[in-house]
């Protein structure tokens, strides 16, 4: 992949959430949980991962890596730099899905600003964020209080939907990881999860004095 067609190149903290049932095809935007394969799970993800209040973060990103029928793998990744036309409701977020979905290329393709597509796996995913920390959300993980990250590091968190990640999935991620981390003492949904890692995240850079973007 070349950088013009990366479209995490210029991000710097990214949120992957494993949608196993999330659907690859057409669904009901008035039915996400049924129709959509827990697609609303999907969408708060993408939600908290981008939205603040009256605000975006330009400088992260989510990627629903989608499992369901009747084409899986599908991907979609939504740019919180170049998103526009989208709000944190689930079905404001699923429209822009939804419409995504439609592409069926191989390779990044931007369906609307800010939302891309692709064929791809997670494990192909993974393998082209060379410049990033991968990390892997799981209960009995590292606390991430223990985590150190360098100022200028870019970092990757990977979890899973209600179902979490399936063993033959879970293998080629902990193929790529610098670590397993855990969030809390509770086990938790993952949009919940991706607040905690901001908070943990904001207040290190605070710390430093860098701005937040
Ligand atoms: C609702 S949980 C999944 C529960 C599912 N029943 C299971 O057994 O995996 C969704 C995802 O959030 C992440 N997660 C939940 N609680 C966590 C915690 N305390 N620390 C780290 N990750 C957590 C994991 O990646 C998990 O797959």
């Amino acid at each position: 992949m070349n950088h013009e067609s990366d479209p995490t190149r210029s991000l710097k903290r990214l949120f992957i959430i494993i949608g196993n049932k999330a659907s690859t095809g057409d669904f009901n935007l008035n039915d996400l949980p049924s129709s959509g394969g827990r697609m609303d799970i999907v969408c708060r993800f993408i939600a908290q991962s981008l939205f603040i209040s009256h605000g975006i973060r330009k400088d992260s990103g989510a990627i629903g890596v989608l499992l369901g029928e009747p084409d899986p793998p599908r991907s979609i990744l939504v740019h919180g730099g170049k998103v526009r036309y989208m709000s944190p409701d689930e079905r404001n977020v699923a429209g822009l899905i939804r419409k995504a979905l439609k592409h069926r290329g191989e390779e990044w393709k931007e369906t609307s600003p800010g939302i891309f597509t692709a064929k791809k796996s997670v494990n192909e995913i993974l393998s082209e964020l060379g410049d990033f920390s991968i990390f892997y959300l799981r209960e009995d993980g590292r606390d991430i209080f223990d985590l150190s990250i360098g100022p200028e590091e870019k970092t990757v968190f990977v979890m899973g939907d209600h179902l979490g990640v399936g063993g033959d999935i879970e293998e080629l991620i902990l193929r790529k990881v610098r670590g397993i981390i855990s969030v809390s003492p509770l086990s938790l949904q993952a949009d919940q999860c991706v607040v905690l890692i901001h908070n943990f995240l904001d207040r290190l850079e605070r710390s430093r004095n860098i701005e937040l973007d």
